[in-house]
C-alpha cells in the first residue's frame, strides 16, 4: 500500500496532487463529442426543456456548480437535489426532463434509486461517473466519464474537480447544440478550461504554498467549529470546504452563502471563530468583501482564499492563501484545492486516519 501512495503519506494527499492530471485527462477523454463531429450518444440535446441533477455528498456539491454552468451557458432551467430527497418527494419529472446523476462510484444506492424513478417517469438520463461499467453507467441512457483514475481516499477530491470539468464540458456542448453559445464563445471557454490544469499545477507546485496552508492548519487544528463562506459559483465551494473538514477532522463546520450570514451564522462569530472565505475575483467580489468586513467587525478570525495581487480582502484577513486567477466559472475548480489541503493538514495534525475516517464509507451502497 505504501508503494501505491507514491511517496505521499496518504492517498488523499496523493489524489489532491493528481488533480491537474485528472482534469487534463477528463478534458481530452471527452473532447471527441464536444469538439469533433461526434455526438453524445443516447441523449438528444434538444429533446428536453428542463434538467434535474441528483447526487449525494461531494458529488451533490459538483451538481450545485453544474447548475451555474448549464443555466448560464444554455438558459435551460436546472434543479439540483440530494438523491435521498428526490426519490421521496414525488418530483415533477417527465419525457421533457433530462436527469443527470453525478456519482464517482456509480454505486450509491440513493442515486441509483432516484435515477430509476426518473426513468420510470419517462425522463432521459445521463450519468457523470468515474467507474467504467458501474451500475449507473449500465442504467443511464448515456454516460460522461470523468478520468480521475481510482480514488481511494474516502474523502473525495479529484473526483470532484473532474466532475466540475465534465459538467463544464456538458454545458458547452448543450450550448453549442442548442445554439445559445456561438462557436467563438465556445472556443474561448474551451481555451480557458484548457488552462485550468496548469494554473492548478502552479498553485500546487510552489513550495511556499504547502508551508502556508500547513501554518494556517497548525493555527486552527484545535478549533471546535469553523464557518466557510462563499457566494455565487463559489458558494458550493464553501459547502465542500466545510464537508471536507467535517469528514476527516471531525471538527464541526458549516458552509454558508456569505450574503445569508446576517440571517443566522453571524450570531456565532466571536474572536475564536475561524471563518474561511472564498474571495477570488468575480462579479460578487465587492459583495464578499463587505461580508468579510462584517466578520471582522465581530472579531472573527478570517482566512481568505484570494487571487494574487489582492489587497482589500487580504487586509482584513489574519491569513490568506493566494491562488492563480482563472475565469470565474472555472474558479471553483482551483479554489477548492487549498480547502482540501487545509482539511487534510488539520486531520493529519490531529493524528486521524485521513483515508479512512470513522463512520464513513467510500461508497454507500445501502439506503
Ligand atoms: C460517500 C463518500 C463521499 C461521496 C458520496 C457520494 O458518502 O464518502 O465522498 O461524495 O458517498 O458518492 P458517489 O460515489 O455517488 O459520488
Amino acid at each position: 500500500a505504501q508503494a501505491e501512495k507514491a511517496g505521499y503519506k496518504h492517498f488523499m494527499l496523493k489524489e489532491i496532487f493528481e488533480q491537474p492530471r485528472s482534469i487534463a485527462d477528463t478534458i481530452s477523454g471527452n473532447m471527441s463529442w464536444l469538439k469533433g463531429d461526434g455526438k453524445l450518444e443516447g441523449v438528444d440535446p434538444k429533446s428536453f426543456d428542463r434538467i434535474q441533477i441528483i447526487a449525494c455528498g461531494t458529488s451533490y456539491h459538483a451538481g450545485l456548480i453544474g447548475k451555474f454552468y448549464i443555466e448560464n451557458l444554455t438558459r435551460i432551467q436546472v434543479e439540483v437535489d440530494y438523491a435521498s430527497e428526490y426519490r421521496y418527494r414525488n418530483p415533477i419529472v417527465n419525457e421533457k426532463t433530462l436527469v443527470i446523476a453525478i456519482t464517482q462510484s456509480g454505486e450509491t444506492a440513493d442515486t441509483l434509486a432516484a435515477m430509476k424513478l426518473a426513468k420510470e417517469k419517462g425522463a432521459k438520463t445521463l450519468a457523470i461517473c468515474n467507474v467504467i461499467g458501474s451500475t449507473i453507467t449500465r442504467e443511464a441512457d448515456t454516460t460522461i466519464y470523468t478520468y480521475a483514475g481510482p480514488e481511494i481516499s474516502v474523502a473525495s477530491t479529484k473526483a470532484f474537480t473532474t466532475q466540475l470539468t465534465a459538467l463544464f464540458i456538458l454545458a458547452l456542448y448543450l450550448g453549442k447544440e442548442r445554439k445559445t453559445l456561438s462557436s467563438e464563445k465556445l472556443e474561448a471557454y474551451f481555451k480557458l478550461l484548457m488552462e485550468v490544469p496548469s494554473k492548478m499545477e502552479e498553485f500546487l507546485n510552489t513550495e511556499r504554498k504547502e508551508e502556508i496552508v500547513k501554518k494556517i492548519a497548525l493555527e486552527f487544528y484545535k478549533a471546535s467549529d469553523a464557518l466557510y463562506l462563499g457566494r455565487y459559483v463559489n458558494y458550493p465551494i464553501a459547502l465542500e470546504g466545510a464537508l471536507k473538514l467535517k469528514e476527516i477532522s471531525y471538527i464541526h463546520a458549516e458552509g454558508y452563502p456569505a450574503g445569508e450570514m446576517k440571517h443566522g451564522p453571524i450570531a456565532l462569530i466571536d474572536e475564536t471563530m475561524p471563518v474561511i472565505v472564498v474571495a477570488t475575483k468575480s462579479k460578487v467580489y465587492e459583495k464578499v468583501l463587505s461580508n468579510v468586513e462584517e466578520v471582522k467587525a465581530r472579531k472573527g478570525r478570517v482566512v481568505s482564499i484570494v487571487n494574487k495581487g489582492d489587497k482589500a480582502v487580504k487586509q482584513l484577513s489574519e491569513f490568506s492563501i493566494e491562488v492563480p486567477e482563472v475565469n470565474e466559472f472555472l474558479s471553483p475548480i482551483i479554489n477548492v484545492v487549498p480547502l482540501q489541503l487545509f482539511a487534510y493538514y488539520i486531520a493529519d495534525f490531529l493524528g486521524y486516519d485521513v483515508d479512512q475516517p470513522r463512520n464513513l464509507a467510500k461508497s454507500v451502497t445501502v439506503e
